[in-house]
């Protein structure tokens, strides 16, 4: 049974990015549901169009976001200061192919390639390409490394990140799925709906995406039963 999923899962991941894109205008689920890691990339020449600065700690030209996605993390800064006194910052947001290219090869050349695989994307494997991806610091912790996740600011986000629509998008136990080691600090924005149900599975995005796959076969199976 387990294997038989597994397969179907698998099955549905290897169909085209661009099925997910039109079942989620047809099923009008929002438009940010992007899955982009080592499988599914993006084309070098993808730069979303509104990008914006959010008017946040940190905020300048290395954290731009897509504009919906800026405007929750401001909602998110304020919440966090105004409910716990929390002050959270921006670190690094939007970068191009370009900008992925240039981190991802100064890793391989500071740990080898294997190792940079595991903590960094090689460019168009990037979610920060999308501009809906950011990575997070605070006081007790600016150098984007685990010790994020044990500070006040690292649990409250890990806790509260989906009600602005953003998700932790690579947990430790996910790793072989995801493909990258725990990066507490790198949140993804996919809107509020999807991400409080993401938090709510506990699942990987990866696996959330097959599941939509999977609905969406499963509707467009009942829709033609019968017709042939
Ligand atoms: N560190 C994440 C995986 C990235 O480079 O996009
Ligand atoms: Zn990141």
């Amino acid at each position: 049974m387990l294997s038989k999923l597994l397969a179907l899962m698998l099955m549905l991941l290897s169909l085209s990015q661009s099925a997910v894109d039109s079942y989620v205008n047809e099923m009008n689920l929002g438009g940010y549901l992007f899955l982009v890691n080592r499988t599914y990339s993006v084309s070098s020449d993808y730069e979303p169009a509104d990008l914006t600065v959010p008017r946040v700690k940190g905020g300048g030209e290395n954290t731009m976001l897509r504009w919906e996605a800026a405007q929750a993390l401001e909602k998110m800064f304020q919440a966090a200061q105004e409910e716990k006194g929390y002050q959270l910052v921006a670190i690094s947001g939007y970068r191009s192919y370009g900008k992925q290219f240039l981190i991802h090869q100064r890793k391989v050349q500071n740990v080898g390639k294997k190792a940079a695989l595991r903590v960094s994307a090689p460019a168009g494997c990037s979610e920060h390409q999308l501009g809906l991806a950011m990575d997070l610091g605070c006081k007790g912790s600016m150098g984007l490394t685990e010790r994020f996740a044990k500070t006040p600011e690292g649990k409250w986000v890990s806790e509260n990140c989906h009600r602005f629509g953003f998700i932790i998008r690579y947990k430790a136990e996910w790793e072989e799925i995801t493909g990258y080691a725990y990066e507490p600090w790198h949140i993804r924005y996919v809107g509020v709906e999807h991400a409080t149900r993401i938090h709510q599975l506990d699942i990987p995005f990866e696996y959330y995406i097959a599941q939509l796959r999977q609905a969406q076969y499963a509707l467009v199976k009942e829709k033609y039963a019968g017709k042939e």
